[in-house]
Order: structure tokens, then sequence, then C-alpha cells
């Protein structure tokens, strides 16, 4: 019998998720939820561990030790992936399809068919507003397009969970709006949309954020809460505080 999973049960569930590669300990003993319907953004700085934390979600890579759920399946999910949107932090596409190509391959792999493909095809084009591009080769594309096109791609499926790492670099202003648009639309419809970002000012925008630094998650709150707990007046000011706050507490 399949497991009944609760309506109200967190999109991720982290417990002392830890990862390390020989000395470095990328995640140190994370305990997260994510909420379906939310916008949650995974904050830090380089090197912080958030692309390790969406790899592990992915079951691309195997924790070192606690566990996770990603849409109520432990690691490494499988059936949880059909349900999942991924756009990598490097862009993966194929230089030498056209868009409509790529876009219908990532269909094709979650087993789409061609009448939905098309469809979706021509919608998320608008979305991301490079519909003139169609037909032309990606290898083409201005770079700023082929992460249109990589987020195009991570919809093609309708999924419920959104993994996008850092979807918005290198995306113009006014498209950026857009996209932030978007990602509230689809959270108004009960999917969850977790993105990694180093734009503070994009932050505030998430219904909740999650503070990473050096592998260890230093707080987890609306943004609003953040600001307050620290009497930061941004978002920059308050990790800045977590931080002081975390090495003072280690010495
Ligand atoms: N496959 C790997 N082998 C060895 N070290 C790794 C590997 N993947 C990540 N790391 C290390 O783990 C740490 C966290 O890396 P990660 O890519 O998760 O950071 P990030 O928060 O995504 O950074 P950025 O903002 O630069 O993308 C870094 O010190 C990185 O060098
Ligand atoms: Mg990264």
């Amino acid at each position: 019998m399949a497991a009944v999973v609760p309506l109200e049960e967190p999109a991720i569930v982290c417990r002392g998720l830890t990862k390390r590669f020989g000395t470095i300990e990328a995640l140190r003993g994370v305990d997260l939820a994510v909420p379906r319907g939310a916008v949650f953004g995974l904050l830090g700085p380089n090197g912080a561990g958030k692309t390790t934390a969406i790899r592990l979600w992915l079951g691309l890579t195997r924790p070192t030790s606690g566990s996770a759920t990603v849409l109520g399946e432990e690691l490494p999910p499988r059936a949880a992936l059909a349900r999942t949107g991924y756009m990598p932090q490097e862009v993966a596409v194929y230089g030498d399809l056209t868009v409509a190509e790529n876009i219908a391959l990532f269909g094709r792999l979650h087993g789409l068919g061609d009448d939905a493909i098309a469809r979706r095809t021509d919608a998320l084009l608008r979305l991301v507003d490079i519909p003139d591009r169609r037909d032309d080769l990606v290898s083409t594309l201005s770079g700023g397009m082929r992460r249109r096109m990589s987020l195009a791609a991570a919809l093609v499926h309708n999924p419920d969970l959104l993994l996008l790492d850092e979807p918005t670099v290198g995306v113009d202003p006014e498209l950026r709006a857009t996209f932030w648009r978007f990602f509230h639309r689809l959270t108004a419809r009960g999917k969850t949309v977790l993105i990694t970002t180093h734009y503070m000012e994009e932050a505030s925008r998430c219904d909740l954020v999650g503070l990473l630094h050096r592998g260890a998650l230093l707080a987890r709150d609306t943004p609003a809460a953040i600001k307050e707990r620290t009497r930061a007046e941004n978002l920059d000011d308050a990790f800045l505080a977590l931080v002081r706050e975390t090495s003072e507490a280690r010495v």
C-alpha cells in the first residue's frame, strides 16, 4: 500500500543533513523544513553549501550523515523527481538543438506527449519572453537567453517543486521582475519554489529564507522576522549580525 502523505507535510525536510568532501564540510547538520506553497530563498555567500543542498535533494550525491525527505520521499528521491523541476547553476542545455527541441527533450524525458509539449513550449517561451527564438539553435542565444530557456525547460512538466539554483543571475531587471511574479503565481497554486540567490534585495521577496554560512544554517524565518531579531535594516546586515553572533558563540 502506498504511504499516505499528509497534505501539510513540508515539501522538503532535512534532519542533521551533513555532506563532507574530504576535509570540507559543505553542509553541517542542517535541520530545515520548507513548507509547501512557499517561495523559499536559500541564501549564503560563495561556498556556503547551497548547490550541495540542492544536489542532495535531487539524489545526485549522497549525504555523509543525516537524512531528508523531498515531497515526502526519503533520499535519494525517485518518484518525487517526476514532480520536481531543476534549473542548475551552470546552464545545462544542448547548443546543437533549437530552443523548442531542447524543451521537447526535457518534456519527453518526463513522459509528455507531443501535443502537451507543443502547448507547454509556446506558453513557457512567452513567459520567459523569447517566443521569437523558438527555432534558433541554442548556441546562437545570448547567455541570459540561455538561462531563460533553462527555466522554461525546468517547468515543462508542470512540477510541484522547483529547485532553482541562482535562476536570476545574468537576467535583466525587467525579466527578473517577471520571474518573481511568476514564482508567486506558482505558489498561489500550491507549488513550492526553492531558489538560491546572492541578491539580498531578492531575498526580501521570498516568503521564507534560510541563511547558510559555511555549511551551517544560521536562521530560517520570514525576512521580516530575521531583520527584527537582529535589529537590522536589511538582510545583508542581518546576515552579518548572525555570522558575528555564531562566531562569538564558538569562541
Ligand atoms: N564535488 C565536490 N568535491 C569537492 N568539494 C566540493 C564539491 N562540491 C562542492 N564542494 C565544496 O563544498 C563547498 C560548498 O559548495 P557549494 O557549491 O555547495 O556552494 P554554493 O553555496 O553553491 O556556492 P556558490 O554561491 O559559489 O554557488 C565548497 O567549499 C565547495 O568547494
Ligand atoms: Mg552554487
